[in-house]
């Protein structure tokens, strides 16, 4: 299994051209595509739902890594596997039945991810790790594309490698925000597989050659 894996977030890309960005990231060394959904209610901002899902499976010829910034993410599991997601990342914070969610996203033929805000703990996962295909550690607070990485991520990390060592768990953590040419190697070192970048790639020049350097560091 490849576990060097960039992710690119299109939440800041030009939506008047998504057709474009989803050939353009086709023809990219990445591996899947992060799509942010936000409801305005779990975060403070909001993106996009299924419409714009299902035009990005329609083009894209690889993985759909859906991180859902939702309440009650539960009540549309279904709705997100058949817009085409393969990758469902809930967050901890948002599901009060978390490992019931969990099974229903598995039970719908769909990786399951659990993302974790900021401030909370990744001891918390003690007691579902081993069902978890994903962690998703947030590096900034989520909501917005363009924030600076919170360097304390670095010690939750070391956090989580520990956790998933001790439990014999083959769950591959995900960081996301405010990742760049800066900090994605050091992140690689430390043990994260897959690498959520938006607006590193997005505000550059060239997007295959920007992904192409990010791959080259993280592959190594
Ligand atoms: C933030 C989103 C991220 C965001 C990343 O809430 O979950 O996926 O798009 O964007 P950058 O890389 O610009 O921090
Ligand atoms: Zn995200």
């Amino acid at each position: 299994m490849n576990h060097n894996l960039l992710s690119p977030s299109i939440l800041n890309a030009d939506f008047g051209n998504l057709k474009n960005i989803v050939e353009t990231l086709n023809q990219s060394e990445s591996d899947w595509f992060h799509l942010d959904v936000m409801d305005g209610v779990f975060v403070p901002n909001l993106s996009f739902g299924l419409p714009v899902i299902e035009i990005v499976k329609k083009y894209s010829s690889k993985p759909l890594d859906v991180h859902l910034m939702i309440v009650n993410p539960e009540k549309h599991l279904g709705n997100f596997r058949n817009s085409g997601a393969d990758i469902l990342t809930v967050h901890y914070e948002a599901c009060t039945h978390l490992n019931k969610v969990v099974q229903q996203i598995k039970n719908l033929g769909m990786k399951a991810g659990v993302a974790l805000n900021p401030h909370t703990p990744v001891e918390l996962l003690e007691d579902i790790i081993s069902e978890l295909d994903q962690v998703l550690i947030m590096t900034v607070n989520p909501g917005y594309g363009g924030q600076k990485f919170i360097e304390t991520s670095f010690s939750k990390i070391e956090r989580l490698v520990n956790l998933i060592t001790r439990k014999q768990s083959d769950t591959l953590i995900e960081v996301d925000g405010g990742i760049d040419n800066t900090n994605i190697q050091k992140l690689k070192q430390m043990g994260v597989n897959a690498f959520v970048v938006g607006s590193y790639i997005f505000n550059s020049e060239d997007v295959v050659s920007t992904i192409s350097d990010l791959k080259r560091k993280i592959s190594c």
